[in-house]
């Protein structure tokens, strides 16, 4: 969800006014997908790296996500979503982490979109972790290194349990994955848009859809094997 800062430099405001504009587009967002019956959303809202902002921005930040918490949790649960954080929540204050919690307990078993926030996450730390757990479970003798492959790994990385996305947007111009989830993109359709998150609408999803839509998808065979496995 990158450019809420342009968005609001654009308008001579403040950066935090910008990620206030981008909450809007996230909650259209997250409501849309809903709506559409997509499986599982997750949103990239604050990465290990973003701790070196300016403490003013980080705190204010903090702030807004748990206003949004607070205020949303219940829609959440009325529309059917289950929403789970992905990242080293420990680094945040007690009551973020209180809120989370409860977040995470209330929607737990619904059953329409699975609603993924990563914070403060990155992906080498996501990988790190899982090889740590198997390193963990090996000292113990529970696991053996030779039965470690990529689906027992897949089951110890965040996101355990739901599938790899089939579609990866990012906001804001720039093209590249900045360590999201390194592990989970292995074959995912990248789109990139110079849109700013805040103006992301339902227009611009529907675009990002599109454009999933016109891409053949092989993993690793020919285009012929794929046209002829749906002829
Ligand atoms: C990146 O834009 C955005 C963030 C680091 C924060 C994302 C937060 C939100 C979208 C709002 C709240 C979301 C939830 C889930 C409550 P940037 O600041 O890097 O923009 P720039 O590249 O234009 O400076």
């Amino acid at each position: 969800m990158d450019g809420n800062g342009r968005w609001a430099r654009q308008r001579g405001r403040q950066r935090t006014s910008g990620h206030q504009a981008g909450f809007q587009s996230t909650r259209d967002i997250v409501e849309a997908c809903a709506r559409q019956q997509i499986e599982a959303l997750t949103l990239f809202a604050f990465s290990s790296e973003n701790w070196n902002r300016p403490q003013k921005e980080v705190g204010l930040l903090m702030d807004l996500f748990l206003r949004a918490l607070k205020s949303e949790v219940s829609k959440l649960y009325d529309n059917n979503i289950r929403i789970r954080f992905i990242g080293e929540r420990t680094a945040f204050q007690a009551n973020l982490q209180d809120e989370m919690e409860r977040a995470e307990q209330l929607t737990r078993s619904n059953t329409g979109l699975n609603l993924a926030i990563a914070v403060n996450y990155g992906g080498r730390w996501d990988i790190v972790n899982a090889a740590r757990q198997l390193a963990v479970q090996v000292q113990e003798g529970t696991l053996v290194p030779g039965d470690i492959d990529t689906d027992t790994f897949s089951r110890h990385v965040s996101l355990a349990g739901i599938p790899d996305p089939d579609l990866f947007i990012r906001t804001g111009g720039e093209k590249r994955i900045s360590n999201y989830l390194l592990w989970h993109l292995a074959y995912t359709e990248l789109y990139f848009t110079d849109v700013l998150w805040p103006d992301f609408s339902e227009i611009e999803l529907h675009n990002a859809l599109n454009f999933y839509a016109g891409r053949q998808r092989r993993f690793g065979r020919t285009g012929e094997q794929v046209t002829e496995k749906h002829a």
